[in-house]
C-alpha cells in the first residue's frame, strides 16, 4: 500500500486517523484508542487546540508543575514550568527557597531592543544606494504607518532603519536593518509585516528585495538576573573550598565549548520550561541564546561567577525576546493561567522570572556536579519513575526507596528488587 497521500489536510479528523493507523500500524485499533484517549472531552478546548496547527490528530501531554518560594526584587513567585525532565521543577524549587532566605534573587532588564532585517540585492554604486536609502528612510517609516499605529500608543513601534553593505561576505548583498521596540508582545508578527511593508516601498527595478525576516539574535534584549551571598552562607562544610570549585565549574564552561553547551542545556531547562508554561516560543529563544553565547567567536557560559572579599556572587546574561500579550499567550487556557499565576507581568518582568529560572537551574547543576554528583539527585527521581511504573503499593515504595538508598539505581536492579520483595 502507498504510504504517500494528496489532500490530506481536506480529510476530516477521523479520515486523517484512519488513514495513520490503517498505513502504518500493526494494531490500528490500539494506535486510534491511543490517540484518541489524548482527546479532551470538552469540545470547545479540543476544537481550540485542534485550530493551532494543521492535521491535529491527538494533543501530547507534557507535565505542568509549579517551583514555590520564588523571591524576585523582593516580591514572591510560584513559577509554572512545563517539563518532562524528572528533576528540573525539584531543582528548581529547592534553590528558590535557598535563596529566599539568602536576600531571594535580583534581576533587571538591560535592554528590550529587537531586531528585523531586509535582505536584498544590488548590483550598482553604493553611492548611489545611499542616497536612494537616505531619501527613503521617512517614506520607508510611513510605509508602515498603519501597522505601527496602536503600537507606537504603546510606546513601542519601529526605532531606526539602517542600511548595511555586506557585499565584504557576499557579492552584492545588502540589507536594511530595522530596530524595534515591541513593548509587552514578543512582536514576530509586527516586525514581518513592518518589514514586508518596508521591502515593498524599497523595492526597485536595481533592488532586488530576497527576503524580509525577523531576526531571532537579539543581542540587545538582554535581562540579568543574579544571586549573592557571603560564601560561608553558601555550604554546611567546607564553604570556602566548595565556592571555590563551583566558580572553577564556571570557569571551565567559559573556556570549553564541550562543557559550555551542557552547562547552557541546563539553564535552558529552567528557562524552556517556563517559556512554554507561558505559551511563548521556545524555539526562538533557544537559538537567540546560544547564538549570543558565542558572540565572541568561542561558545561560551551564559552564566558567570566571582568570589570577591568573602562574597559569592553568580549571575546570567541572557537574550529573551517574550510577550505576556499577544499570540498563543492569550489564547492557550493553561498560558493564560501562567501569566495569571505570575501576577500578569509585564514582557520585561517576564524576562526577569525566565533568567531567574535559568540561574537557579544552573545553580542547581552546579552545585550538585560539584559536591555528590549529579546522579544521586537524578537516580532519586529515576527511582520514583520506576516505581511508579511498576504500581507498587505505598508499603513497596517505601521499602524499595529505602532499600536502594546507598545502591545503584537502574531499570533491571529495580524491576529484580521488586520482584524478590514479590516473591518473598
Ligand atoms: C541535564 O539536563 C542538565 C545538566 O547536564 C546540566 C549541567 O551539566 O550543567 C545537569
Amino acid at each position: 500500500m502507498s504510504k504517500t497521500i494528496t489532500g490530506f489536510s481536506k480529510f476530516t479528523k477521523q479520515e486523517k486517523i484512519d488513514w495513520i493507523v490503517n498505513t502504518f500500524f500493526e494494531n490500528p485499533a490500539i494506535a486510534s484508542k491511543t490517540l484518541s484517549q489524548y482527546w479532551n472531552s470538552d469540545k470547545v478546548l479540543q476544537d481550540l487546540h485542534d485550530d493551532f496547527i494543521e492535521n491535529t490528530i491527538s494533543n501530547f501531554y507534557l507535565p505542568y508543575g509549579v517551583a514555590p518560594n520564588f523571591v524576585i526584587n523582593n516580591r514572591e513567585y510560584v513559577v509554572p514550568m512545563v517539563v518532562e525532565e524528572s528533576s528540573v521543577v525539584a531543582a528548581a524549587s529547592l534553590v528558590a527557597k535557598f535563596w529566599s532566605t539568602r536576600g531571594g534573587f535580583k534581576a533587571t532588564v538591560l535592554s528590550t531592543t529587537k531586531i528585523g532585517q531586509v535582505h536584498f540585492m544590488f548590483d550598482g554604486d553604493f553611492e548611489e544606494l545611499k542616497n536612494y536609502f537616505n531619501k527613503s528612510k521617512t517614506s520607508l517609516i510611513a510605509a508602515t504607518d498603519a501597522i505601527t499605529k496602536n503600537m507606537r500608543k504603546r510606546g513601542g513601534g519601529i526605532l531606526d532603519i539602517e542600511l548595511r553593505d555586506k557585499t565584504t561576505e557576499l557579492d552584492n548583498y545588502y540589507q536594511l536593518h530595522v530596530t524595534f521596540e515591541t513593548k509587552d508582545s514578543m512582536g514576530a508578527n509586527f516586525i514581518n509585516s513592518c518589514l514586508e511593508e518596508i521591502a515593498k516601498e524599497f523595492e526597485k527595478e536595481d533592488v532586488q528585495i530576497v527576503m524580509s525576516i525577523l531576526s531571532n539574535y537579539v543581542p540587545d534584549c538582554i535581562v540579568r538576573a543574579e544571586v549573592s551571598c557571603p560564601v560561608e552562607e553558601l555550604y554546611q562544610e567546607n564553604a570556602a573550598m566548595y565556592a571555590k570549585k563551583f566558580k572553577q565549574a564556571v570557569d571551565i564552561a567559559n573556556v570549553e565549548p564541550h562543557r559550555a553547551v551542557t552547562h547552557n542545556k541546563g539553564i535552558m531547562n529552567g528557562v524552556d520550561a517556563v517559556v512554554l508554561a507561558t505559551g511563548n516560543d521556545f524555539r526562538a529563544i533557544e537559538s537567540g541564546a546560544h547564538a549570543y553565547a558565542s558572540r565572541s567567536g568561542s561558545y561560551k557560559s551564559l552564566t558567570n561567577c566571582e568570589i570577591e572579599n568573602g562574597i559569592f556572587k553568580f549571575w546570567i546574561e541572557i537574550p529573551l525576546a517574550l510577550g505576556t500579550v499577544g499570540g498563543l499567550t492569550g489564547i492557550h487556557p493553561l498560558a493564560k493561567l501562567s501569566l495569571e499565576m505570575l501576577g500578569s507581568p509585564s514582557a520585561n518582568e517576564l524576562m526577569e522570572i525566565i533568567a531567574v529560572a535559568g540561574l537557579a537551574q544552573n545553580f542547581a547543576a552546579l552545585r550538585a556536579l560539584t559536591t555528590t554528583g549529579i546522579q544521586h539527585g537524578h537516580m532519586k527521581m529515576h527511582l520514583s519513575n520506576i516505581i511508579k511504573q511498576l504500581d507498587a503499593s505505598e508499603e513497596e515504595k517505601t521499602y524499595l526507596l529505602n532499600y536502594f538508598e546507598n545502591k545503584q539505581v537502574s531499570h533491571s536492579a529495580v524491576v529484580e528488587a521488586y520482584n524478590n520483595l514479590k516473591n518473598t
